[in-house]
């Protein structure tokens, strides 16, 4: 079985070919970090107007790479949503018009179920799993039962968490996106110079809160002043240590509650923010602790692209489950509420 997937919900434009059994032929991603960056944030008209630009040439390289030619697919998947609603109609109606080209299955992909469904690519991971899906849009804990069947536990009050890792990185005057760049300077800082509060700490069920860690590090920026390259650093340690602690204190809830129901014990985190490896060297640690096994994709799969899109639709397709060519883009929706029929 051999699949093409297209992604183009955010800032990627990515294609990638990927077979039934594990192997992924190729994967191009087109970030257009450098055209967003000006602006410190993604702007929607900027990123759908570039996958119409470059979608077809990201579809071709990644049929050059894998040595495949279109004939040999069996189906094209999709992200239909959620998204930026301008570049998922790119990318949703690219695959139409390949799979109608060729008559073969169209799959409309979730691009939350593509990161949820990553480990099973990538580590063959069993159903079922507990899931911490941490991106730029999302935050949330979730039960994964099996394909289209997620429950979640959790989820942000307010901030996503990557969304917090871009706003400290423009608050600090860093680059866009900001999780890698408050990543990397963290690494010079000390995390006890600034205790920035610990939202939700001690509380009940599995949700979680961001907001107040961002104004705090509003506060700790306007405080400061002029800031030097140490005080930048300090900041990041402090931000990212502080999340690390929110991130064990939420999870060690889902541990339970999970265990309430399944058997099983592993726990994979998805999305760009898991690409950190900080925060991975946490959650191991706290996953551990409760006798989980942490699974995280390789770093290129945590953050957007198109192999997780056409995974998913190879678990899609071995079940039966296609969709019609009229199935619309949707800008939202969760994964609480995928059809699996
Ligand atoms: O999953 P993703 O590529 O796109 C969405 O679906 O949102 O996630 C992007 C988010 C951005 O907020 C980015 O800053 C964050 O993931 N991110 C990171 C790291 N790499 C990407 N956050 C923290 N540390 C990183 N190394
Ligand atoms: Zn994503």
């Amino acid at each position: 079985m051999l699949l093409l997937g297209i992604e183009s919900s955010c800032d990627e434009t990515a294609a990638a070919l990927v077979t039934g059994d594990r192997k992924n032929l190729s994967n191009i991603v087109l970030s257009q970090n450098a055209a967003h960056a000006p602006y410190g944030g993604v702007v929607p008209e900027i990123a759908a107007r570039s996958h119409i630009e470059h979608m077809d040439a990201v579809v071709q390289h990644a049929f050059t790479e894998a040595g495949r030619s279109f004939s040999d697919i069996d189906a094209v998947a999709a992200t239909i949503g959620p998204g930026l609603i301008g570049g998922v109609i790119v990318g949703a109606m690219t695959g139409k018009a390949i799979a109608s080209a060729l008559k073969k299955p169209f799959i409309a992909v979730n691009h939350l179920e593509g990161h949820a469904l990553t480990a099973r690519l990538t580590h063959a991971v069993e159903f079922p799993y507990l899931l911490l899906l941490v991106s730029g849009g999302h935050c949330q804990i979730l039960a994964v039962e099996g394909v289209g069947k997620y429950t979640k536990l959790g989820g942000t009050l307010d901030d996503a968490l990557g969304e917090a890792f871009d706003k400290t990185a423009k608050l600090l005057g860093l680059g866009f996106p900001g999780g890698p760049q408050v990543e990397f300077h963290a690494k010079e800082g000390h995390p006890l110079r600034f205790s920035f509060p610990l939202p939700l700490k001690g509380r009940e069920g599995c949700d979680f809160s961001f907001s107040g860690l961002k104004t705090a590090v509003r506060l700790a920026v306007r405080e400061l002043g002029a800031l030097t390259r140490q005080d930048i650093a300090d900041i990041c340690a402090s931000f990212q240590y502080c999340v690390s602690l929110i991130l064990k204190d939420r999870m060690q809830h889902a541990f339970r509650v999970f265990s309430y129901k399944h058997q099983a014990r592993t726990l994979v985190v998805a999305g760009g923010v898991a690409a950190n490896h900080y925060l991975r060297h946490a959650l191991e640690e706290i996953a551990g602790e409760h006798g989980f096994t942490l699974v995280a994709p390789p770093m290129k799969l945590c953050t957007d692209n198109a192999a997780m899109i056409a995974w998913a639709g190879v678990e899609r397709l071995r079940l039966g489950l296609t969709n019609s060519l009229d199935t619309e883009p949707r800008a939202r929706w969760p994964l609480t509420e995928v059809e699996v029929s």
